[in-house]
């Protein structure tokens, strides 16, 4: 049955576990479902917030109108040649699910990607990405409800416009559709991508690179490094890595000889938010009920009752000492409700 429900509370809804509640909540398992709980929101005028797992939402007060939750599952072959296979899976399918549904079958292209919290339906939106692979190099196309305009779009990955741990659905999309499929690319013959850290060497302490033993060595690095929300509150990065110009390369260089940089084609560079962090002395800091995690800065955590305004009053003081220190601005990588 189709239920709407009101004053609904959130904090088992965000991987933060921040307490926050919304007017409205639904769950949306079809299409029609989609329809029919827009056009709730639109009588009422109330908005629509859409919530995937809520492993990248930091809601800092209640929200005053509906959120939607996309709950369609299924995963179809959509395309089955020699070399490759396309998927087509639902927004709702918990995102680590799909990846291992993909290594048991012998399709490579999302096993770097494993270990992820959330669904597949927030996957594209921000362009999740890890150990040198980023979801929109195996994403086909994107299949969203646009809540303007009441009819379904096609998006092709080009239309996507994806960039780091951005696209479409952050910018020009941002609030206006829900996406209710994900089409997927991916190959039949090995073609890893073993470059990124420590991972080659964490794959062969396992064995053969093996798809199940990328994953393996995956998981094992995730779990050493991020703290597991179910623990410990938190969202993943809080911060993007910032990217500078070429100009600014040099002076930085010259300035901090140890910074890590990754050249980027044009000749800029991605700095490391973890570490710009870790220099400004915030690593393992506590402030109330909130902190900056021990092992991964680029990380906040909710010891236990923090609010969503107190950690991000924690993430602005974070970015404000990067900012003094470095003269370097940190994005927020969370998405702030
Ligand atoms: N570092 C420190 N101090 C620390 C930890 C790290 O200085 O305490 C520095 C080191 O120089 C290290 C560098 O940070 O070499 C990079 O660390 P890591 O390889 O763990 O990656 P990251 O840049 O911190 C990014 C993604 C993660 C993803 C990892 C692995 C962003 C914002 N974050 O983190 O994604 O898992 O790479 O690919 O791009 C997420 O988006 O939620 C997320 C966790």
């Amino acid at each position: 049955m189709f239920v709407i429900k009101k004053d609904m509370p959130l904090g088992a809804l965000n991987s933060f576990g921040v307490e926050a509640r919304s007017a409205y909540y639904a769950e949306v398992n079809t299409i029609d479902k989609i329809k029919f709980a827009v056009n709730f929101a639109a009588y009422n005028q109330v908005p629509v917030l859409v919530l995937g797992g809520g492993s990248n939402t930091l809601f800092t007060h209640d929200h005053v109108g509906l959120v939607l939750r996309p709950t369609i599952r299924g995963i179809a072959v959509a395309e089955d040649m020699p070399r490759h296979v396309v998927l087509r899976v639902g927004a709702g399918v918990p995102w680590d699910g799909l990846v291992e549904h993909c290594v048991q079958r012998g399709l490579y292209g999302l096993e770097n990607l494993s270990g992820i919290p959330g669904d597949v339906g927030a996957a594209p939106v921000q362009n999740i990405g890890a150990y040198g692979v980023e979801v929109k190099d195996c994403i086909a196309k994107v299949e969203a409800f646009d809540m303007q305009r009441r009819e379904l779009l096609e998006l092709s990955a080009e239309e996507c416009h994806f960039g780091y741990r951005d696209s479409i659905f952050k910018r020009e999309l941002r609030g206006k559709t829900v996406i209710t499929h994900v089409s997927f690319k991916l190959q039949r013959t090995a073609d890893l991508c073993l470059d990124y850290g420590d991972l080659r060497t964490a794959v062969e302490a396992l064995g053969d690179p093996t798809l199940g033993n990328v994953r393996q060595a995956v998981l094992g690095i995730r779990a050493q490094k991020l703290p597991d929300p179910k623990v410990l509150g938190n969202a993943g990065s809080f911060f993007k890595n910032p990217v500078v110009p070429p100009e600014r390369c040099g002076e930085l260089k010259r300035q901090h000889g140890d910074m890590p940089m990754h050249e980027l084609p044009d000749g800029g560079a991605k700095l490391s938010a973890a570490w710009l962090i870790d220099q400004c002395g915030w690593k393992g800091r506590r402030v109330g009920a909130c902190g900056v995690h021990d092992q991964q800065p680029l990380v906040l955590v909710n010891h236990g009752g923090a609010t969503g305004a107190e950690l991000l009053a924690l993430g602005r003081d974070v970015q404000q000492s990067v900012r003094e220190h470095f003269g370097i601005e940190l994005e927020l990588e969370v998405n702030v409700a």
